[in-house]
């Protein structure tokens, strides 16, 4: 089934910057299909901790072609997953489910796009990066990259290593907030003047592009998409990954009471999922469909169950539901019938979802 986990074996584990780590598993050789990945795809990882099962979904760092499947997992404070995964050692074993996501570039489909970063946001950018220059032999990117001081920068020498490489079609901006550069335009933080500037100086050329891809936190995302339409790139080809939510995904009780008073009570909820149909009875107003159906006995895939993976998307197909928060949905895909199950609540007394649907 390509929703549920399997137990892969930790090859390498290799420190990036201060606090990363990126993880390698060895792929036995039935398992390759099922985890073949497009770059920008994500793993989504599960492990039983202090007597409780938690699971993360971190963007995969290597190439298709890799020997090796790779993350990044970057320590988080307070991190429950962040910290267990920064004790693995080679030869530790762990469920993974297999490749996921729609933050997606494929070599001779996207040839020269802007690639924008902050942080631990470089893991799906890399792999796009790496890909599309080895890859395509037409293809030049333009990546900016933020951190705070040059030891925080993740997978600086393996970037480094492929500006070296692909001198004519890679160019590559640090940039720095902690830590003073000589390049003065180089310091800071990516926002909305930032990209200005880079523009100014014509570092960038944002409207040149044939994609931008934005990995990082909310506020840079949302202040850097709203830049680049201004700079005269269409929505539609902006594409963006979030990795946390400015207000820190939790829900205003007033908005939250809200959903609860709209939603239906005694429910019928039907799923779809690997072509099997499943259902189970739920109070919208008492719960979402993730937490509802995991109550019945009833495995759907989920990761970060707060609205911002999607690995937990699929479509209404009959009835209605309406979603407490989504930060990773884009308007097309609301339009098209598609929610989350982690965040929807019915408003109709039957509700079927196929988790099929692409
Ligand atoms: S599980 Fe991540 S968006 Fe629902």
């Amino acid at each position: 089934m390509a929703s549920s986990f399997h137990s892969l074996t930790v090859s390498s584990v290799v420190p990036e910057g201060q606090t990363a780590k990126a993880i390698g598993f060895r792929l036995p050789d039935e398992l390759r299909e099922t985890f073949r990945f497009v770059p920008g795809q994500y793993l989504t990882l599960k492990a039983e901790i202090d007597g409780e099962e938690v699971r993360r979904s971190y963007s995969i760092c290597s190439a298709p072609d890799d020997a090796e499947l790779r993350v990044g997992i970057k320590k988080v404070d307070g991190g429950r997953f962040s910290t267990f995964a920064q004790a693995l050692a080679a030869g530790d074993r762990i469920e993974v489910m297999p490749p996921e996501g729609r933050f997606t570039a494929e070599p001779g489909k996207v040839k020269n796009p802007l690639l924008i970063a902050a942080g631990s946001g470089i893991t799906p950018v890399l792999s796009i990066a790496r890909s599309l220059l080895e890859g395509d032999p037409g293809a030049e990117i333009t990546l900016v990259y933020g951190n705070r001081t040059t030891d925080d920068i993740m997978f600086r020498e393996t970037l480094e290593e492929l500006k070296d490489r692909f001198m004519d079609r890679f160019s590559l901006v640090f940039v720095l907030s902690r830590e003073d550069q000589d390049v003065d335009i180089a310091n800071g933080r990516i926002d909305a003047d930032k990209l200005k500037l880079l523009a100014g100086k014509g570092l960038i050329d944002p409207a040149s592009h044939d994609g931008v891809y934005l990995c990082g936190p909310q506020e840079m995302t949302e202040a850097c998409s709203a830049a680049l339409q201004e700079m005269g790139v269409s929505q539609d080809r902006i594409r963006f990954e979030l990795f946390t939510p400015a207000d820190g995904g939790t829900i205003p009780p007033a908005r939250k009471q809200e959903q609860e008073e709209k939603a239906a009570g005694d429910v019928v909820v039907e799923t779809i999922l690997d072509g099997a149909r499943r259902s189970f009875r739920m109070n919208g107003k008492q719960g979402k469909v993730l937490d509802a159906a995991h109550a019945a006995g009833i495995e759907l895939p989920f990761s970060c169950a707060g609205g911002m993976c999607c690995t937990c998307r699929c479509r209404v197909v009959e009835g209605k539901a309406e979603m407490d928060v989504n930060y990773s949905l884009q308007p097309w895909e609301i339009e098209a019938g598609f929610t989350l199950a982690c965040q929807s609540r019915p408003l109709s007394e039957k509700l079927v979802l196929d988790f099929d649907a692409s």
